[in-house]
């Protein structure tokens, strides 16, 4: 599995069973992180089938044969926006969490929410250290901390940037699809 430089499309209903797959495939430890407890599957796939795709965001990146690697579900709440965060184990490292974490920023400011925030357990240090890169500030409370990032209001530039990433994604999102489209006829079709 490849990736080169993370381009987070935005994720609509038919997305929902790829979702579901990628965060099953995070494991306890990961789940705990990401939910706050160690969500069992059957509770995952409820999640899921109970995401808003029209009223929330998603945006995630893809590998190569188009998995899910990585997401951020951004759920509206008045002026304010509580982010979740979530990449795959073997694909951290590279950058994928601080593009999820752009994309949303940048399309809330363009939504023209004010706050953006994360829930975070203290002893989070990765998301910890995406949060405070990001100018988050932390509110810690025992073993759990919110992180809050006050959002600067749109300019053309930060419509321009979100139009310019939106395009990049699905054109690398296509190109990854018709990448696999061929990859298949060849298997099909080559001699031997
Ligand atoms: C947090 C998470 C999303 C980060 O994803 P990622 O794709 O590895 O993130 P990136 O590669 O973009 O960068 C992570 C940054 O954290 C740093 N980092 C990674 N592990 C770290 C650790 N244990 N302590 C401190 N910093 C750490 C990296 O060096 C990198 O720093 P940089 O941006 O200054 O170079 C991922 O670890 C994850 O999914 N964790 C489980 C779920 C979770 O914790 N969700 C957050 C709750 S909403």
């Amino acid at each position: 599995m490849r990736i080169s430089r993370p381009l987070p499309i935005r994720l609509h209903t038919s997305h929902r069973t790829a979702l579901a797959e990628h965060f099953l495939a995070l494991g306890p430890d990961d789940r705990r992180l990401r939910f706050g407890t160690v969500l069992p599957d059957e509770l995952v796939l409820q999640y899921v089938a109970g995401m808003d795709f029209e009223r929330d965001e998603i945006f995630a990146v893809t590998d190569e044969d188009l998995r899910i690697v990585g997401a951020v579900h951004v759920a509206f709440a008045g002026h304010a926006a509580e982010l979740g965060l979530s990449v795959s184990e073997d694909s951290r490292g590279r950058g994928i969490g601080n593009a999820l974490f752009e994309r949303a920023v940048v399309h809330l400011r363009n939504s023209g929410v004010r706050c953006a925030y994360m829930h975070c357990l203290a002893e989070n240090q990765a998301v910890m250290h995406l949060a405070r890169k990001h100018g988050m500030k932390i509110m810690y409370a025992g073993s759990e901390s919110e992180a809050y990032l006050q959002l600067e209001s749109a300019t053309p530039t930060s419509y321009f940037v979100e139009w310019l990433g939106e395009n990049r994604a699905n054109g690398a999102e296509a190109f990854k699809r018709n990448a696999r489209l061929a990859r298949s006829w060849f298997e099909l079709f080559a001699p031997g």
